[in-house]
């Protein structure tokens, strides 16, 4: 009915009626078409930097729409590349930039949408602009990157091309509707940025990208015989930059095909154009090795690591093909067959690799063909630990901010976060881990602010105190109702208004401390608060007597109390747990109490050491600790604890467990430190079903040596460890390796220590043997020990062992030598998988640190260096041991101009690529294994 009623009603009209729904088809049509030919770009966002037309413009090659910067940043200058530059660019974004020559920090802000997931990237290039020529100069050219309130990574241009493009990419959760992209300048040459672009993605991507981990892009390849050096955007509907894998001759064996290949999942969305190539290798050949090494200019010391691999078999005959994956000796996935004309990415979920990735990929017995490959991305970690301003705070220290106008004073960014690029004249309170910073001072004394009363202060709930004196403020002092205000300087400006009863109320009460005087409002009113000195002077009165009568007593109470117990020497407990002066201490000091709630009532104990028990324990915010309850009868030695503690605070190292808090009081002394879950050295070494294999062994002995490297060489006094032992080597959730119980042998004197020979320290089978004649304790003390360390690393037996008699380690080493080959002494756990040379190496180095004569024994910066100087060398050992061919191509300095020939279309050339670069970060190598 309905139907036939519409069409007799619209039937005088038809043939209009048909020639708009014409219309209306081919509308459809052309955005099909459209649609097809590019892919939406709703959410992108585009900035050219730099670029000084505040009119939008489309990129000639990618057909995106570029914008100037105005509205996103504060201050900086616009520049040009230098002209001898400008005929080589390939698009406008590299023509222009703007740099950063004031302050220490300059962010961009991104509009966004709270809580979803973005890629966002920045490029650079250089070109000479400023004619200083400062990446050919010879000096180091590098500044920072923060996304929001966390350090990104560094921008090191340092001895690149002019005209290189570099960029940098971070798939990170939006924040807050808005994300911020700061570059830090780290006094090593004025930090700029010439485009920025912001890619929504599907939430479900990347599952691993939450608030609290970002991750920053490391490499991102496709394989197979493909002519772009880039593809990017629309090919890839999220932009991203996949790279063309250099190589692809013999034995490499390209494949391809033009059938569909499906897609199950939406974790990555790859792009079907990027599965319908692959790469494999000539069957007579059985692995390949993919290497993806730090390079020249990244910072790969503290990288960790996150691979995806993209799988799709398109070989047309149904053949098996499976085949390990493997990052070094890691079996990262076993027995892994690729689904035939379907996507298949293989990821370990938040599961980050140390350091440089050696991935490789090896055919199983029963498999027919050889591995293939079609795309992988490799990204580094970046923690997003660090918690942004109170929002409140922050939405009203920016509306004060545009109240008076104060662009010119470089507030920019995050007003709190991170601590030390806060706002200038801002002082927050950090003191709650968990809990985002509050805004307690504000200080625009002498700012030439002028006009009213800006009441967003008065939203503030956390200020205490306000400073804004010395300015041109007109008008009245408003209704400040404010409880958390203690302090309001508002002399000398021009206020002539009336001051409000709560003010007056809160002043009159004692609550705030109020200035008026020099302003027009005092002419008529006659308090304290407009008469400077008076007023000082009572305040200054209070403030200096009442301490200074208190700190009296506590001296004297103190005084009379330490005589008092003199008196009975000790024969109270009570006395041993008796506060000490409280010192300045940076770290919680947590009550009894507290500690029984955050270990549910000390319930499970995780070990036990010479200085007492240690306990699990859950703070507040989830975090793990490890609570150390001193023992009663060392706490009677313990009058250093407390500058002990003080010390240890101060002690910080990626490589040194970290001190969380301590307590001490009546009921008692511990230390909280962070928990680490994969246990100790020894238990790794020694018991469970985990077995380390020889680059993680390494990896960890570098990690100890660096933790006592910094302990001698970089604390002041030095501290001496002195009970180095596998036991007290912790390893976090990625196994690095962390020093704990430093520092405490000086505060809980000798008579704590394993051995009962009360002149003695340390673990027996780790004890210098000098300190048995000379009693001295030095830092080679520490290296004797962690020679035995490295010893128990490459053999897995324990210090003394029995054989059939008990033999001191070293011994043991050199008569298995002695009698036969290195290979004897070597852990049997490791199934001879461990590179040869570096082992000689390694046990040199042992029997090295274990000399009997201090003077012989190398310092732990030697030991560091020796230790890092092997660590490559494994990585390598592979290829070394094979006579197959291998190719070795640096990709680093070659990827701006592979940007620049993607963008300018110039791309069927690639022999540039092989041009003699051999410090390289990418590496791919053929192993035969016939
Ligand atoms: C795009 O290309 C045209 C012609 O090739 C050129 O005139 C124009 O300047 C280019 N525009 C930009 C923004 O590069
Ligand atoms: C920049 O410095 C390098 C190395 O000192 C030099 O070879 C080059 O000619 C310089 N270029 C300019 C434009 O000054
Ligand atoms: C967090 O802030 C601290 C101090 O403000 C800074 O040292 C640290 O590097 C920041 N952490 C991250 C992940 O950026
Ligand atoms: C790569 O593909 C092109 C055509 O797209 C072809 O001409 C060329 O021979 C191929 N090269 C290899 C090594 O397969
Ligand atoms: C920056 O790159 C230069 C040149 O490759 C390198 O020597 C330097 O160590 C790098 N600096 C940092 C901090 O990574
Ligand atoms: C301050 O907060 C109150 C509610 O507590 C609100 O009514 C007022 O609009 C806020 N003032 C400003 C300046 O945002």
């Amino acid at each position: 009915m309905a139907i036939s009623f519409s069409c007799s009603a619209c039937s005088q009209k038809s043939s209009a009626t048909k020639l708009t729904w014409f219309f209306a088809l081919l509308l459809i049509l052309a955005t099909m078409i459209q649609v097809r030919a590019q892919p939406p770009t709703a959410g992108f966002v585009n900035i050219d930097c730099g670029w000084t037309n505040s009119s939008a413009y489309i990129d000639n090659t990618t057909r995106i729409v570029y914008r100037f910067d105005g509205e996103s940043v504060e201050g900086g200058l616009s520049h040009e590349i230098s002209e001898e530059f400008m005929a080589g660019a390939a698009n406008e974004q590299q023509k222009t930039l703007r740099s950063f020559p004031d302050g220490p920090r300059n962010c961009y802000t991104l509009a966004s949408i709270i809580g979803k997931k973005y890629l966002l990237r920045a490029l650079f290039t250089y070109g000479n602009y400023d004619g200083l020529n400062k990446t050919m100069d010879g000096s180091p050219f590098l500044f920072g990157l923060h996304i929001g309130v966390n350090f990104w990574e560094s921008v090191n241009l340092t001895n690149t091309d002019p005209s290189d493009t570099v960029w940098k990419e971070v798939i990170t959760v939006a924040p807050s509707n808005a994300v911020s992209v700061c570059l830090i300048n780290f006094g090593s040459g004025t930090p700029f940025i010439s485009a920025l672009e912001l890619r929504p993605l599907e939430d479900t991507m990347y599952p691993f990208v939450n608030t609290s981990v970002s991750i920053s892009y490391f490499q991102r390849f496709r394989f197979g015989n493909i002519t772009d050096p880039i593809t990017r955007y629309p090919t890839d509907n999220y932009d991203r930059f996949w790279q063309r894998w250099p190589d692809t001759s013999y034995p490499w064996i390209n494949l391809n095909t033009n059938n569909k290949v499906k897609s199950l999942d939406n974790v990555f969305n790859v792009p079907s154009d990027i599965f319908q190539k692959a790469l494999t290798i000539d069957t007579n050949y059985s692995h390949m090795s993919i290497i993806v090494a730090t390079g020249r200019n990244q910072d790969g010391k503290s990288l960790q690591l996150l691979p995806i691999f993209h799988f799709a078999d398109i070989n047309e005959r149904n053949l098996s093909r499976r085949f390990n994956i493997y990052n070094a000796e890691d079996l990262l996935f076993p027995d892994f067959s690729p689904l035939r004309f379907q996507m298949d990415s293989k990821y370990k979920s938040g599961e980050f690799l140390h350091a440089d990735a050696f991935f490789n990929l090896s055919k199983t017995p029963s498999s027919s063909l050889p591995p293939l490959i079609n795309a992988l991305e490799v990204y580094s970690l970046v923690r997003m630990d660090n918690l942004t301003t109170d929002s409140a705070d922050d939405k009203y220290i920016k509306e004060v901010k545009t109240h008076y106008n104060l662009a010119q004073r470089n507030w920019n960014g995050d007003p709190c976060s991170p601590r030390e690029y806060s706002w200038e004249g801002l002082t927050c309170d950090y003191s709650k881990s968990n809990q985002n910073p509050r805004i307690v001072t504000v200080n625009l004394s002498t700012s030439r602010l002028r006009g009213g009363f800006a009441i967003s202060f008065m939203n503030m709930t956390s200020l205490e105190n306000l400073d804004l004196s010395h300015n041109n403020l007109t008008g009245a002092i408003p209704d400040y109702q404010l409880k958390s205000l203690k302090f309001l300087d508002l002399s000398n400006n021009k206020l002539d208004g009336p001051i409000s009863d709560s003010i007056l109320q809160r002043f009159q009460a004692g609550l705030l401390d109020l200035r008026l005087e020099g302003n027009p409002v005092c002419s008529n009113v006659k308090d304290t608060y407009c008469s400077k000195k008076k007023n000082t002077t009572s305040t200054m009165l209070i403030a200096v007597i009442v301490p200074v009568v208190l700190v009296s007593l506590l001296v004297v109470m103190g005084i009379l109390w330490k005589l008092y117990w003199k008196g009975k020497s000790g024969d109270d407990e009570d006395s041993m747990y008796e506060e000490e002066t409280p010192l300045h201490i940076d770290i919680r000091r947590f009550t009894y109490t507290e500690l029984k709630h955050i270990t549910n009532d000390f319930q499970s104990i995780i070990g036990k050491g010479g200085f007492g028990t240690v306990y699990h324990g859950t703070l507040e915010n989830d975090d793990e600790v490890a609570v150390k309850v001193l023992m009663e009868k060392s706490i009677a030695e313990s009058t250093d604890f407390l500058p002990e503690v003080q010390t240890l605070s101060k002690v910080h190292h990626k490589n040194l467990v970290t001190l969380q808090g301590y307590c001490q009081n009546k009921k008692c002394l511990a230390l909280v430190y962070d928990f680490m879950p994969r246990g100790n050295l020894q238990q790794l070494l020694r018991g469970g079903d985990y077995s380390l294999n020889w680059e993680q062994r390494l990896h960890i002995a570098l990690d100890a040596a660096q933790g006592l490297e910094y302990l001698h060489e970089l604390c002041t006094p030095s501290i001496v460890h002195r009970d180095v032992k596998t036991p007290n080597i912790l390893l976090d959730k990625n196994l690095v390796g962390i020093i704990s119980d430093f520092g405490l042998s000086r505060a809980f004197n000798d008579a704590h220590t394993h051995i009962s020979t009360a002149a003695a320290a340390g673990t027996p089978g780790y004890i210098d043997p000098e300190y048995h004649a000379s009693y001295q304790i030095t830092v080679k003390t520490d290296v004797y020990s962690f020679g035995i360390v490295l010893l128990e690393i490459i053999t897995g037996q324990p210090p003394l062992l029995m054989d059939p008699q008990t033999v001191h380690l070293p011994n043991w080493v050199r008569q298995k030598i002695a009698m036969g080959s290195i290979r004897d002494v070597v852990d049997k756990r490791l199934l001879d998988q461990y590179d040869a040379s570096s082992l000689q190496s390694v046990v040199d180095l042992a029997m090295n640190c274990v000399e009997n004569a201090a003077i012989d024994r190398p310092t732990m910066t030697v030991v560091a260096t020796r230790l890092k100087g092997l660590l490559p060398a494994v990585s390598s050992e592979k290829q070394s041991a094979s006579a197959t061919p291998r190719r070795t191509y640096s990709m680093d300095s070659e990827i701006p101009r592979q940007f620049q020939l993607m963008i300018s279309g110039a791309s069927n050339e690639g022999s540039s690529f092989q041009s003699g670069h051999t410090n390289g970060m990418s590496q791919m190598s053929l192993l035969s294994g016939r």
